[in-house]
């Protein structure tokens, strides 16, 4: 399960959530930053997932990411568990568009935060992780300038690449 160099955990429900998580994977490949992608359910395999966030620190882990759909507790159970900042991304569900998803992983009671995404979000989560990493790592926080500064680039040198800067969620 541990993948060398990770620096961020991420986690979904399902293995139903990869399509959408999958997203997060590649914006930080492309952006230098080796991560892990797992399905761990905090219903389906507790033990599992208190292993595998008790041990992800000392592994090299430094954020996770969390995507879940429905009654999508994950994250706020893997923020339960670690003091390393959690993104929660909600899955868009067939029953409720996400919007279950959503209000179960942004509505966490206070004392134990998980930044939330939008709907379907995975990318704005990458990014969002790779901005805290980049407090400590000034060679990853070129590398965002140089993403911010191409996208900008790309709509300024033609305004219809404006729907192919955003994506889903966003
Ligand atoms: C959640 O239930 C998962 O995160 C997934 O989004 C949803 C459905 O899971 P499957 O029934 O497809 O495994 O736990």
């Amino acid at each position: 399960m541990a993948d060398q160099g990770a620096r961020v955990g991420i986690v979904c429900g399902s293995r139903s959530d990869f399509a959408v998580m999958e997203k997060a994977t590649a914006l930080l490949d492309s952006l230098g930053v080796a991560s892990e992608l797992h399905a761990i359910s905090a219903h389906r395999a507790p033990e599992l997932l208190d292993r595998y966030v008790g041990g992800a620190r000392e592994r090299g882990i430094r954020i996770f990411i969390a995507g879940a759909g429905g009654a999508a507790h994950l994250a706020g159970v893997i923020a339960s568990k670690t003091l390393l900042p959690v993104i929660g991304v909600p899955i868009p569900t067939q029953v409720a568009g996400g919007l279950d998803s959503l209000l179960s992983i942004v509505q966490m009671p206070k004392g134990v935060p998980v930044a939330t995404v939008a709907i379907g979000g995975a990318e704005n989560a990458a990014l969002l992780a790779a901005e805290i990493l980049a407090l400590s790592d000034p060679e990853l926080r070129a590398r965002l300038e140089a993403y911010r500064h191409g996208q900008t680039a790309s709509i300024e040198a033609d305004p219809s690449n404006e729907g192919l800067a955003a994506s889903a969620g966003q």
